[in-house]
């Protein structure tokens, strides 16, 4: 079955040919009005599940759209409000599920649940996040360093703040599209030792961007996280604040990512998020194509 797990668990040349067609099908709706439907309909007659266990913008809206321009159905649903928020199992959850729907997005906490009912449906299953990592959001990444730089292979990506799930598929990535990831940040907040040696470490942070050709960050504290460590999560994470100092020691047309929702002036300064090496809104937007592409390849069409 076709799913989408994660970064690490797809072919690398499926991997190049979702960005390649994600970008052809971006072009070929430049100028088009969002609502209009894209000309071939891969999606018509299908109907597509999107499960959230936890609160999402960007993740609902650009799937929703997606499948809507791809001419499928769609129907949003809260983990809480399925029997899956009552004690059902994700496998019996996975079964009935598949025989309604020919596609399920699930964003979860725990990687578990997305695993469980990835083995159980007959439907293919996307990660649209779980507590250890987020694809679709670097598979948007990728796509939208190259559309404004060129192949990210060879290149720089230097990621500042917490090692957290995004920053694990930024991991996975490095390895399936051949970019070197430098990680910074303090050692309580080190990523998963699961990642090692796909990426190095620089726990300096001037020393860490130089050369870049991108800086990303995140939240400092993620919506699995307790809130409770919102203070001391601050305190250590304070000196590798992404701002106009820190870019000025990257590459001069260095590019700046944060996948968002943000805490302005926390992680990142407003002046760099609105800054001229900030691709951040373009980031969200190819959410929308890179996904579109992504269900395309798990369902052939
Ligand atoms: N970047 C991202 O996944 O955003 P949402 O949480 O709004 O979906
Ligand atoms: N690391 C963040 C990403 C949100 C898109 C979180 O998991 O809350």
């Amino acid at each position: 079955m076709p799913h989408f797990l994660d970064i690490h668990k797809t072919d690398k040349t499926q991997l190049r040919s979702i960005i390649d067609h994600a970008r052809a099908m971006k072009q070929g709706r430049d100028g088009h009005p969002k609502g209009q439907p894209d000309a071939d309909q891969p999606l018509a007659n299908h109907m597509v599940a999107l499960i959230f266990e936890k609160p999402s913008t960007r993740t609902r809206v650009s799937f929703d759209v997606g499948v809507r321009q791809m001419g499928g159905q769609t129907m949003v649903l809260s983990g809480a409000d399925m029997q899956l928020g009552h004690g059902e199992t994700i496998a019996d959850t996975a079964r009935v599920m598949s025989r309604y729907v020919d596609l399920i997005m699930i964003r979860t906490f725990e990687e578990a649940t997305l695993l469980e009912m990835a083995e159980h449906a007959s439907v293919p299953v996307i990660n649209g996040l779980t507590n250890r990592t987020h694809p679709c959001q670097i598979m948007a990444d990728v796509m939208t360093f190259e559309e404004h730089r060129g192949p990210i292979a060879g290149r720089k990506v230097v990621w500042s703040g917490d090692g957290n799930n995004v920053f694990a598929s930024f991991a996975h990535a490095a390895k399936q599209f051949d970019f070197d990831l430098t990680f910074t940040g303090p050692e309580p907040l080190d990523p998963e030792r699961a990642w090692d040696g796909l990426y190095t470490t620089e726990r300096d942070p001037r020393k860490a961007v130089e050369g870049a050709d991108l800086v990303v960050t995140d939240t400092w504290v993620s919506m699995h996280d307790p809130q409770s460590a919102r203070e001391r999560r601050h305190n250590q994470l304070r000196g590798y604040q992404v701002n106009a100092e820190l870019m000025s020691k990257a590459k001069p047309d260095a590019l700046f990512m944060h996948c968002l929702p943000a805490h302005r002036d926390d992680e990142a300064t407003s002046e760099v998020m609105d800054g001229p090496h900030s691709v951040i809104f373009d980031e969200a937007e190819n959410r929308l194509h890179a996904q579109k592409a992504i269900m395309r390849h798990c369902l052939g069409v």
